[in-house]
């Protein structure tokens, strides 16, 4: 068991380079095992789900290594296409190789990937296109057997909701489909275009990715590939959000400032001075942070759910009333709990959080229940008045890659402890 130990109220200042996104690395190692080549993936950021995606790689036959901030993968003989229990256990986000699977192999077997602390986290999005494109899934004891019986053909698929994991599991199917795929309704997000540049880097046509209407056009071959996987738009958020929190200014290097937009708002009705030049960012915090009116989660470009915990604990230590209406997931306020024992005034009924500002938060023992509301509760501390001991590491640690040394290197007084107790 670990903890951190935060000591509250310094500010941060300085500078940081973005790690590479979770949210992307996922998707593109799995796309790895569906060209039958080799790929050198730039900027993989070293995490607990990231390691949980080499693992699968290694179990189902492709060598995976690391070398430095490089993955290295190589898919050319793989062997199973099917994914045990306890590696589905390890990362929910895993149902991300079913399309990979499917796509090299026309078969998969998992587990059903079931909910998380967030919410249900249904896959019938995933399915029902899938089945689209000729594949035929039989749930048999909890674990999902999927075939292709006549092959993968190209289809016309309206998402009923622009789910992420769903357009992502199209794309990679889509690619090793007979005939042309278009998806209607398609997830926005940035991860979307950085998979769809990957697969094309690889061989593949893909375009529109980005958009709402992406169509996948059958590849000649694939191709081995070298390729950045971007900067992590939620991490960069989540270091801006320490800065404001804490009255601090940081630059941050190799971000992607067009993929923050959708966070500007939130950043300047606090009152933070926020400038993008080419790939950096710089957030110079006012003494004193205002309450974002209102904020509301939505597919992007709407406000990224991801951030919404964060956004909270800004909000927490605001002058003003803040209201929050998540709209993604039905389980997205864990930190609360945490955040009013940490002394904010914060109401919920059922998706609507209510906040009201208050001076200072003070230190308490809080624990994280899911990844961003993790990160958030560490954010709460470098506010708080006080000492704040954070549990529950092992959730942060699935996304935020280096998070206490680099808080400490922007002047947090944060430290990872190691328990005896197990
Ligand atoms: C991805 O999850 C991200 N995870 C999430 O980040 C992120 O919060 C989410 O997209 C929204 O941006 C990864 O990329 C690994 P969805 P995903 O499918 O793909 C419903 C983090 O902390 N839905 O867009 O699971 C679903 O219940 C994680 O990094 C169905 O109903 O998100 C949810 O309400 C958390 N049926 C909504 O859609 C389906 O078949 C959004 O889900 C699929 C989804």
């Amino acid at each position: 068991m670990e903890k951190f130990v935060i000591e509250g109220g310094r500010r941060l200042d300085g500078e940081l380079q973005v790690q590479g996104s979770k949210n992307s690395a996922l998707p593109i190692l799995a796309a790895a095992a569906v060209t039958g080549k080799s790929s050198i993936l730039l900027n993989c950021p070293r995490l607990r789900d990231t390691d949980a995606a080499i693992r699968i790689l290694r179990h189902i036959g492709c060598e995976a290594s690391r070398a430095g901030d490089a993955v290295i993968v190589c898919s050319d003989a793989p062997k199973r296409y099917d994914i045990p229990e306890a590696l589905m256990r390890e990362m929910r986000s895993s149902i991300i190789f079913l399309g990979a699977l499917l796509g090299r192999f026309g078969k998969a077997e998992m587990c059903a990937p079931g909910g998380c602390a967030i919410g249900l986290r249904p896959i019938d999005l995933h399915l029902s296109a899938l089945e689209a494109l000729g594949v035929h899934t039989e749930a048999c004891g909890g674990r999902l057997c999927c075939t292709a019986p006549n092959g993968l053909h190209g289809a016309r698929i309206t998402l009923a909701f622009p789910s992420v994991g769903a357009t992502e599991n199209i794309l990679l199917c889509a690619v090793c489909a007979e005939g042309e795929t278009v998806i209607h309704n398609a997830a926005r997000e940035p991860e979307i275009a950085d998979l769809a540049a990957f697969l094309n880097r690889c061989g593949a046509c893909i375009q529109g990715a980005g958009s709402d209407t992406v169509s996948v056009t059958p590849r000649e071959q694939f191709l081995s590939c070298e390729y950045t996987i971007m900067p992590d738009r939620i991490m960069a958020a989540t270091y801006l959000a320490a800065a404001a929190v804490t009255g601090g200014s940081i630059l941050l290097r190799r971000a992607a400032p067009q993929d923050l937009l959708p966070v500007m708002p939130c950043f300047e009705q606090a009152g933070c001075a926020v400038r993008a030049v080419k790939d950096t960012l710089r957030l110079n915090a006012p003494p004193h942070l205002r309450s974002a009116k209102l904020i509301r989660t939505m597919p992007y470009p709407g406000f990224p759910t991801d951030f919404q915990a964060s956004a909270m604990v800004m909000a927490s230590v605001a002058s003003g009333t803040g209201v929050f209406v998540e709209t993604i997931f039905e389980s997205r306020y864990k930190h609360v709990p945490e955040l009013v024992r940490m002394g904010a005034h914060i109401t919920v009924q059922n998706n609507v959080a209510v906040v009201e500002g208050v001076p200072r938060l003070h230190g308490a023992c809080v624990q994280a229940a899911d990844l961003r509301g993790g990160a958030a509760l560490v954010t709460a501390g470098l506010a708080a008045e006080g000492i704040t001991t954070v549990t529950g590491l092992a959730h942060i640690d699935r996304g935020c890659e280096r998070f206490e040394t680099n808080l400490a290197l922007l002047g947090a007084g944060i430290k990872r402890v190691h328990l005896d107790v197990e």
